[in-house]
């Protein structure tokens, strides 16, 4: 695993949601690696424990990358307070990224926060995905705009029927894998999300990676912080979800 650890210049901050920030951060060395599914782990001010977030955009040509990250407490708290021309402290990329391939139909299904690490997926598979995103309610929504720019088709639930579809994506979800022709469904969100869709996903035989969030303490695979029960050759093993994953094939996970 190839990763480095620095401070980088943010050159643009926006609030794309109530307590919800984008930040394109200048780290040609990160972007030239980076990979979809991957993850940047954040020091927060003066906080020990770094804060892992996925990463919403690769641009090698500029040199840099995008996170979409909520303020869940005290560290992303304070890392929202950064601002332009600020510099970030971050170690990335790091994890295992999802399997890019050539297939010819794929779903991108993102819950809440999890939808940002479906964007660089859709920009790679462009009109051959199809991308459904959850959100509690209309004032969450969040990155419509810039799955539409990608040529993806895309399909919007919320919780409360605010906006889009009222009801969870597993629902659309649903019939379009009735329909068949799915090759890959790649996902990340909240776990009974991602347990609804691969059990889906086994149903209907079709290939599924999800990315799955732990809270984490190195983010290298040194500290055993992050574990998570998986199925490998039949037997249980623990996995590292900073290092194995965070993405996972489904029917590895033990739900
Ligand atoms: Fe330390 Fe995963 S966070 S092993």
């Amino acid at each position: 695993m190839k990763y480095t650890q620095g401070k980088y210049l943010i050159l643009k901050k926006t609030a794309v949601a109530r307590e919800i920030y984008s930040f394109i951060i200048k780290c040609p060395e990160i972007a030239d690696i980076a990979s979809a599914g991957q993850f940047v782990h954040i020091r927060a001010g003066n906080f020990t424990l770094r804060r892992p977030i996925s990463i919403c955009g690769i641009d090698r040509n500029k040199g840099t990358i995008r996170i979409v990250f909520e303020v869940r407490g005290e560290g992303t708290a304070e890392i929202s307070r950064l601002n332009e021309g600020s510099f970030i402290d971050m170690l990335a990329p790091l994890g295992h990224g999802f399997t890019i391939n050539r297939f010819k139909k794929v779903v991108l299904i993102g819950g809440g926060i999890g939808t940002p690490p479906m964007l660089p997926l859709a920009e790679i598979y462009g009109e051959k995905a199809v991308v459904i995103s959850g959100f509690r309610s209309a004032d969450a929504v969040i990155l419509q705009d810039d799955f539409k720019k990608t040529g993806a088709k895309t399909i919007l639930c919320t919780d409360d029927g605010s906006l889009g579809i009222h009801g969870f994506v597993t629902r659309p979800f649903t019939e379009l894998a009735e329909k068949g022709g799915i090759d890959a469904v790649y996902a990340c969100g909240p776990m009974p999300m991602l347990k609804g869709i691969a059990e889906i996903c086994k149903k209907y035989n079709i290939f599924c990676e999800v990315s799955l969030e732990e809270r984490m303490a190195c983010g290298i695979g040194a500290c055993l912080g992050c574990a998570c029960r998986t199925l490998r050759n039949d037997e249980e093993y623990f996995a590292h979800v900073c290092k194995d994953g965070p993405v996972f094939n489904a029917g590895e996970v033990i739900w």
